[in-house]
């Protein structure tokens, strides 16, 4: 009744940005990611007969956080049949100083960690319906390489999860720098932020539009492998998603000055023949694209213009389930 699983953070080049359904997490449209290597969760499970209760990197759970892990362990207790409660502990090698979301990975990793714990099934499909239900990102985690999140249609949820578009060995020499530009706690988180933005933003209804004929586009340039194209379109599917949130009412910023620097900082490198392009999520960290012969001096550009911290990655692996367990 113990397991443990270790996922990687994952970064949306055509992003999720709003759901129809908050309690199962279903989303507006599809989105589509690359899963980054080097940084990790992992995350031992054990059902037992106590309560649930578990700690992040060290400190007991938040009762934010505990709520949603609580909504992922009943999910897979209702599945497997389970009484009781159970234990969780979750570590990541990049405790926010990636300036990346770590929930992706961490419930990527309990997902697949819990379902091994509970005896459930541990095919993609499955555990990515699992990972949903904690943070919606999460769902992308599960496998490697290029993913799309599919909307799906059904009110369960059941059709709505990710699948591999592409392996990471597709197009290994893409590099993906995280630019950590500001340290303090965000004054919106994204739950909140695309909540709002549904259900104020007048240009909602157009996001839903342009996010959904990205997609076939976004296939298109990874499988070319064409540069240009895809930091073109991750980077107009970036300013959009934020336009939306601007236009909310109360409106939601979430750039900081040294965000704006080093995404001019992007635009400054292509104008010397570097091609580097940026994409932004729900804080004020952006993530910049290129290719890995031009990674040190990006990183270094990057660095110049106000990053606190450039963590380079290139897309990385499935989640898999480890035998070293955290207790
Ligand atoms: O999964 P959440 O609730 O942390 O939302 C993530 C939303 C974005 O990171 C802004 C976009 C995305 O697709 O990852």
């Amino acid at each position: 009744m113990k397991a443990t699983a270790r996922a990687h953070p994952n970064i949306a080049l055509v992003k999720y940005w709003g759901k129809r359904d908050e309690r199962l997490i279903l989303p507006h449209t599809g989105s589509f990611s690359v899963t980054l290597d080097g940084l990790f969760a992992e995350t031992t499970v054990a059902f037992d007969d106590g309560p649930d209760r578990g700690e992040l990197d060290g400190k007991p759970f938040s009762e934010k956080e505990l709520a949603r892990v609580k909504i992922l362990l009943d999910a897979i207790r209702a599945r497997a049949g389970l009484r009781g409660g159970a234990r969780v502990v979750s570590r990541s090698n990049f405790p926010t100083a990636a300036g990346l979301a770590s929930s992706a990975a961490g419930f990527a990793a309990l997902a697949l960690a819990a379902s091994k714990a509970a005896g459930l099934p541990t095919e993609a499909k499955p555990v990515s319906i699992l990972a949903r239900l904690g943070s919606g990102s999460a769902c992308r985690s599960i496998e490697g390489g290029y993913c799309e999140w599919l909307r799906g249609e059904r009110a369960d949820g059941d059709d709505s999860y990710a699948i591999q578009r592409f392996p990471a060995s597709h197009w290994p020499e893409l590099r993906l720098l995280a630019a950590e530009c500001a340290q303090e706690a965000k004054a919106v988180s994204s739950r909140d932020a695309m909540r709002t933005t549904v259900e104020t933003s007048p240009y909602y209804a157009g996001w839903i539009t342009d996010a959904t004929a990205e997609l076939p586009r976004v296939n298109a340039l990874v499988a070319a492998r064409d540069l240009d194209g895809l930091g073109q379109l991750a980077e107009r599917n970036a300013w959009r998603m934020h336009a939306t949130s601007l236009a909310a009412n109360p409106p939601i910023c979430f750039l900081r000055p040294a965000t704006l620097a080093v995404i001019e900082r992007a635009a400054a490198l292509r104008r010397d023949g570097v091609r580097a392009y940026f994409t932004l999520d729900a804080g004020p960290n952006p993530v910049v694209l290129c290719d890995a012969k031009d990674a040190p001096r990006v990183e270094s550009a990057l660095r110049e213009a106000g990053a606190l911290k450039v963590t380079t990655c290139a897309p990385g692996p499935d989640a898999k389930l480890l035998d070293a367990h955290l207790f």
